[in-house]
């Protein structure tokens, strides 16, 4: 007999493709990191609390819901910090489903849905994105019935980067009131849009956000959730008390002392280096799907190969194929300097 839930054997576990990344050797666009340092004053605060003679303590929060709170423009008790928006993710799906309930998921996304969903023994439901019509909307509405206990709503997605209106979020909210909408806003300041303020009028709305991506502290842990209140209390008696880390505080403080610094990384990217990558595509007829993040799915001939060589010239990108098995890359974006060097070595193969 098993002794753990039957189910759980029938699975695998997420495994990303960690294994020999070196920020030192390589070029890191696979990951959808920021690709330059943090604020040296993240650094210094690190140091000094470290120094402190304090790491023997349990974490204490102090006010960094409150900080938090004001930077996502939400009352504080409609916060709660985690251990990285993964385990946002986590606590919403373990609190609303239970096995056999449905959880509409579509694909292809980010696949930490999907195991979390699994993991609840939940009966996962995947309309699928397209390049022309985004999200579909209209297919989760029609696919929402009296069993769908969470969709889920990556904005912007990974690994397609595409957004989704906010008139669609709401009526996807009204359409199943009884569901769990979880709108993932992981790339949140890349994309600029966010519903977090709707959790004041639809009680089943969840937004799920990190300092991993932008604010380059995705070693640390740090993401939160943006819920009514009530729902974040029920929450909180499922995440531990000491889930987030004491470095992840002080880091996630002294990155908000000084927002500009992530806010040029920020532009650099959107307004530069991702219409060079863009333009050179578009150059190429290379095939890639609109984006509202910090990276492009492109479909360039020859993907596995590129990816080869780029590798050879110390560039990491990111194999993902399409609901058709197409192979694509997904490339994140960095500094124009970085994204100069990328062109050059994708020139390089092609030419
Ligand atoms: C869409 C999406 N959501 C959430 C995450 C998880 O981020 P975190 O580091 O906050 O757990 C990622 C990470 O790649 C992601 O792409």
């Amino acid at each position: 007999m098993n002794l753990l839930k039957p189910h759980l054997y029938q699975m695998s576990a997420y495994e990303p493709p960690l294994e020999g990344r070196s920020a030192k050797k390589h070029l890191l666009l696979d990951f959808n990191e920021r690709t330059l340092p943090v604020d040296p004053a993240i650094e210094k605060a690190l140091i000094k609390y470290i120094r402190s003679g304090a790491l023997q303590k349990y974490p204490a929060y102090g006010d960094i819901v409150a900080r938090i709170a004001k930077y996502a423009k939400v009352e504080e008790g409609s916060l709660m910090i985690t251990n990285g928006s993964d385990q946002a993710i986590d606590l919403v799906i373990r609190a609303v489903c239970n096995a056999g309930d449905e959880a509409i998921i579509p694909a292809p996304s980010f696949a930490i849905y999907r195991q979390f969903a699994e993991v609840e023994n939940a009966t996962v439901v995947e309309p699928l994105y397209t390049k022309e019509g985004g999200y579909p909307t209209s297919d989760v509405i029609s696919l929402a019935n009296s069993k769908t206990r969470l969709i889920v709503i990556s904005n912007p997605n990974n690994p397609s980067g595409t957004g989704v209106p906010r008139e669609d979020i709401e009526a996807i909210l009204q359409a199943a009131p009884n569901a769990a909408v979880l709108v993932d806003e992981c790339y949140f300041e890349y994309y600029g849009k966010t519903v977090a303020d709707l959790c004041e009028t639809y009680s089943n709305l969840f937004v799920a956000r990190t300092f991993s991506k932008t604010w380059g502290l995705s070693s640390l842990r740090l993401g939160f959730l943006i819920s009514e209140s009530g729902n974040i209390d029920q929450l909180l008696k499922i995440r531990g008390p000491y889930d987030v880390n004491q470095l992840a505080v002080i880091a996630v403080e002294a990155a908000l002392e000084n927002p500009e610094y992530t806010k040029n990384y920020v532009k650099e990217v959107m307004k530069k280096s991702k219409p060079a990558l863009e333009k050179w595509c578009k150059g190429r007829k290379i095939d890639f799907w609109p984006s509202s993040a910090n990276f492009l799915w492109t479909f360039p001939p020859q993907a596995d190969e590129l990816a080869e060589f780029l590798q050879t010239k110390n560039i990491l990108v990111r194999p993902k194929k399409d609901a058709l098995g197409r192979l694509g890359l997904r490339i994140n974006l960095g500094s124009v300097e970085q994204t100069e060097t990328l062109i050059l070595s994708l020139n390089e193969f092609y030419d």
